[in-house]
């Protein structure tokens, strides 16, 4: 998805000044914005040196900085993977023409995220993940109406969110990952998140979302959704409806969630599907045969479960999925005979049917699976 991140610097915003870099000053960055990014350098250790080039009128020639070539303001500071340590000094707040902000793998020691980002308006992509943030996310992020990406996994245990009432703001998101960020009094995610409607990717997994109803709105508006990861969330809920209109959808990972009832035959409407995770829940009723359109899945793990069905019923279910390369259904009540489909796996390099109520051989063919 990052690979979508390109281009940036063609954006239209980017065009209207006028101010001409050959007019005979100096093709030099902004005073104001350098004397930023000398307060933001000097207010953190730099143990492997990677500030070095920070010297000299030109920031916008140091390491990670970028500036308009067209207005010399600098629109993209990535210090990420810098091994920095210390405080992000507010001078920072002068650079108000950042389109892309990376701060990620480094060390912030649970500072919290400066609330001066959200004043950052023309920024598009926002990336603190792994950084050593902590306690409320501000909402002053939901001025961001630009944004498209926000990322912000892995500062765990120490980064939280309350409310997600100013995400429904973002409505240019198409990415969000709060992964291992404490989500637990936030029971308005899904109210929140339904309203964006270019959303594409959401990676809310291991956040301790409170139990919710999956089913408590009927329409959800990012149909654009490719990416839905909720794993190691203890929802306690039933599977959602509106996940089978979600044709775009290629990763669905709801492992782990508490959820029951049924896997219905609407799943093979998600022809797009090239991953399904659904271990460990509480799922019943057969696996459904509708499953058999989903020719594009390379991943399946429905193990942990209380899925029955009969493989004479489920014949050729595998039979399209000619880049399957995982399959695990362990752990289930599934029955019928192991030969008739086994055979079908001719790319499965993980295979796991142990503990259901299979009978019959293993046939032979299984030996002449190439892998
Ligand atoms: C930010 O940097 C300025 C200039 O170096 C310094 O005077 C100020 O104390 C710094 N602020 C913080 C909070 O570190
Ligand atoms: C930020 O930097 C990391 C590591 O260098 C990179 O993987 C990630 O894609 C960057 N994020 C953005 C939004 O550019
Ligand atoms: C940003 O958002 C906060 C709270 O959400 C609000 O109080 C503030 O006025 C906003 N600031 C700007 C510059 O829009
Ligand atoms: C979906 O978007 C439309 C228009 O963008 C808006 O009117 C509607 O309220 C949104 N639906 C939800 C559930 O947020
Ligand atoms: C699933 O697909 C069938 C036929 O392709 C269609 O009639 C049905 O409305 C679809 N269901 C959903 C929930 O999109
Ligand atoms: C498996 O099915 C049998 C009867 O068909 C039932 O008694 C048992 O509880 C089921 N086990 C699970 C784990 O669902």
């Amino acid at each position: 998805m990052r690979g979508r991140m390109q281009g940036f610097l063609t954006a239209p915003v980017l065009c209207y000044f006028t101010v001409s870099s050959t007019a005979g000053k100096a093709d030099w960055c902004i005073p104001e914005e350098r004397d930023a990014l000398l307060a933001f350098r000097d207010g953190v250790a730099d143990p492997r040196g990677e500030l070095r080039s920070w010297r000299g009128q030109d920031c916008c020639k140091w390491s990670g900085v970028a500036c308009s070539r067209k207005t010399l303001h600098v629109i993209k500071l990535d210090v990420s993977q810098y091994g920095l340590k210390g405080e992000i000094n507010s001078s920072l707040a002068a650079l108000t023409r950042l389109a892309h902000l990376n701060l990620s793998h480094n060390d912030f020691g649970w500072a919290a995220i400066p609330e001066f980002v959200g004043a950052f308006k023309e920024l598009r992509y926002l990336d603190l993940s792994h950084a050593k943030f902590g306690g409320n996310i501000p909402p002053q992020l939901g001025n961001l109406s630009t944004l498209k990406l926000l990322d912000l996994p892995f500062n765990f245990p120490r980064l939280r969110m309350d409310s997600f009432l100013w995400v429904s703001r973002l409505t240019s998101l198409t990415y969000l990952d709060l992964g291992w960020v404490y989500l637990a009094a936030s029971s308005d995610w899904l109210q929140a998140l339904s309203k964006l409607p270019l959303l594409q990717v959401l990676h809310l997994n291991d956040a301790f979302l409170p139990a919710t109803n999956l089913n408590s709105i009927s329409h959800v508006n990012f149909t654009a959704l490719t990416v839905l990861d909720l794993k190691n969330n203890e929802l306690n809920s039933c599977l959602p409806n509106w996940i089978w209109r979600m044709h775009s959808l290629s990763y669905l990972d709801l492992s782990s969630c508490q959820l029951s009832g049924s896997v219905p035959d609407k799943i093979g409407n998600l022809t797009s599907l090239k991953l399904l995770q659904l271990r460990n829940n509480h799922l019943t009723g057969e696996v459904p045969p509708a499953m058999r359109r989903l020719c594009s899945l390379n991943y399946i793990d429905l193990s942990m479960n209380s899925l029955s069905g009969n493989t004479a019923e489920t014949k050729n279910l595998f039979h399209c999925m000619k880049k399957l390369h995982f399959l695990d259904v362990s752990n289930n009540n599934i029955s019928g005979s192991v030969s008739g489909w086994l055979e079908d796996l001719t790319g499965v390099v993980y295979l796991d049917i142990s503990m259901n109520l299979f009978s019959g051989q293993v046939p032979e063919d299984i030996g002449k699976l190439p892998n």
